[in-house]
């Protein structure tokens, strides 16, 4: 997504876990002074803090929370998974985004744009064929955080988005998915733009298409 909006001429703000070198900084040497990373582990509170007093006084047009993880073994049912690993998944990809979102919010332009990367999987709506539960009822819940936000913030001009961008091959995809990040990440950043100035929350997929709930 960063490489993305780069090379539509944007400057980002990418963040990163520990101090390794990671693809962010092969980006960032590309575009000098374009592209700044930071450090955030999501699921640690005193980092959103730090990073917001970091970027205390900036303005962003758009705000989002990419960072997720799936359960170790997905087969688990939500009634056999250990406790650690719901945990772990819960707070990630439902808890640590809207910390994030709450906890950097003011940074965001008045009419700018908050996103967050959902998932197919967590419509309820089109879950059929069930598998993969304790993710799903991540990004369910995830997605039900979303809807309470956008109704606290009913009246305001910001665009929401929640994004399901299809099966990617990641590390979290797997390597049988259909999509790469390369023919995937393009649209996802074309639908973005497209919502831009748009008020209210929007569960979208990457053609900017409506997912059910
Ligand atoms: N791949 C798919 O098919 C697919 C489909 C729908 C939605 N998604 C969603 O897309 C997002 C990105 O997933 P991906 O497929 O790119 O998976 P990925 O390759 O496993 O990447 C996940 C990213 O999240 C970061 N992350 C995990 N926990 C974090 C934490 N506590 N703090 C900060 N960063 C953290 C990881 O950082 P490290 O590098 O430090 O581990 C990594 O950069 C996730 O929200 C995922 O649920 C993916």
């Amino acid at each position: 997504m960063a490489a993305q909006f780069l090379a539509r001429g944007w400057s980002v703000v990418g963040t990163v876990r520990g101090d390794a070198r990671t693809g962010l900084h092969d980006l960032a040497d590309d575009y000098p002074g374009r592209l700044e990373i930071a450090c955030l582990d999501v699921s640690q509170p005193d980092q959103i803090t730090a990073l917001h007093q970091r970027l205390a006084g900036r303005r962003f047009d758009i705000l989002f929370h990419n960072a997720g993880v799936a359960n170790a073994d997905p087969r688990q049912s939500a009634g056999t998974v250990s406790t650690d690993e719901f945990v772990r998944v819960l707070v990630t990809n439902a808890l640590s985004p809207m910390r994030v979102i709450e906890g950097l919010q003011d940074l965001v332009a008045a009419d700018g744009l908050i996103g967050v990367m959902s998932s197919g999987q967590g419509s309820v709506s089109n879950n059929e064929k069930g598998g993969a539960d304790v993710y799903r009822g991540s990004k369910a819940a995830l997605n039900q955080f979303m809807r309470c936000y956008a109704a606290r913030h009913a009246a305001g001009p910001r665009a929401l988005v929640l994004m399901a961008p299809g099966w990617i091959r990641t590390e979290l995809g797997g390597p049988g998915a259909p999509f790469t990040l390369e023919e995937t990440m393009p649209k996802v950043v074309d639908v973005l733009i497209s919502q831009q100035g748009r008020p209210g929350l929007r569960f979208l997929d990457r053609e900017g298409a409506t997912v059910a709930w």
